[in-house]
């Protein structure tokens, strides 16, 4: 089994993405809002590339039946219904609805993978989760993350590197991994234990609670709160 870890979308190419198993992650906070969301009872998620693509498409899902979310600098996009905030997405809220989502990195990241043959929403919150599936499978893994702008984002490479290092623990043989995955594995051992101490350092985490979302760094720095795998298939996300 190979483990490859991709810092930012750009590094993988959508015509590497055909017959392989790849798993996205956006931990603060796009995948960690979408495990949230399915454990509380969501139908589905459609993921959205912008916010006008996110609105035409939930007219076109019937606007009364849907519920539109999604950020633009991490606060909550005018005249959609919720945010990107975890800690929004409760059953009370969330239970039986279909959602369509627009964020900055998350969800274009998700939509870029379509072309794979099987797409795994990650976050810390279900991690183990994620570790157990893909053990089990034990097909060659494309770990993405969805980065910041483009650009590296600490969180998601501690997030990568703690997959990498519960598969190696899991697998009778240690997968092989590329360079990017023995770094994010580095990394998350030095983060062990300390995980919302290194969330909130990110830039990321640091621009949350600059806006008054530090519960947000909080909540997504929790390991195996959830047990959901939710899963991209035609679409949309769901388990
Ligand atoms: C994203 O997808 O860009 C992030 O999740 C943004 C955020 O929630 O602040």
């Amino acid at each position: 089994m190979r483990v490859s870890v991709y810092f930012t979308p750009g590094e993988l190419a959508a015509s590497e993405l055909a017959g392989r198993t790849v798993v996205v992650i956006d931990v603060l906070r796009a995948t960690s809002t979408l495990v949230e969301a399915l454990a509380n009872g969501a139908r589905s998620v459609f993921p959205a590339q912008t916010t006008d693509d996110a609105v035409r498409l939930a007219q076109a899902l019937g606007r009364e039946d849907v519920l539109l979310c999604g950020e633009r600098r991490s606060l909550k996009i005018p005249g959609f219904d919720l945010g990107n905030s975890p800690l929004e997405f409760t059953a009370e809220r969330v239970a039986g609805k279909v959602l369509v989502m627009a964020t900055t990195n998350g969800t274009p990241a998700l939509m870029a993978c379509a072309g794979a043959k099987q797409v795994l929403v990650a976050s810390l919150l279900n991690l183990g989760a994620v570790v157990q599936e893909l053990a089990a499978a034990g097909e060659d893994v494309e770990i993405l993350c969805a980065g910041r702008e483009r650009r590296f984002a600490l969180e998601d490479a501690l997030c990568a590197g703690m997959l990498a290092l519960g598969l190696r623990e899991r697998l009778e043989r240690a997968p092989r991994t590329n360079d990017a995955a023995a770094v994010a594995m580095s990394l998350a051992r030095r983060a062990s234990g300390r995980m919302e101490r290194w969330l909130g350092r990110s830039a990321a985490g640091r621009q949350l609670k600059e806006i008054g979302l530090a519960d947000d760094v909080a909540y997504c720095a929790a390991v195996d709160r959830h047990t959901v795998v939710p899963r991209l298939k035609e679409r949309q996300v769901s388990l």
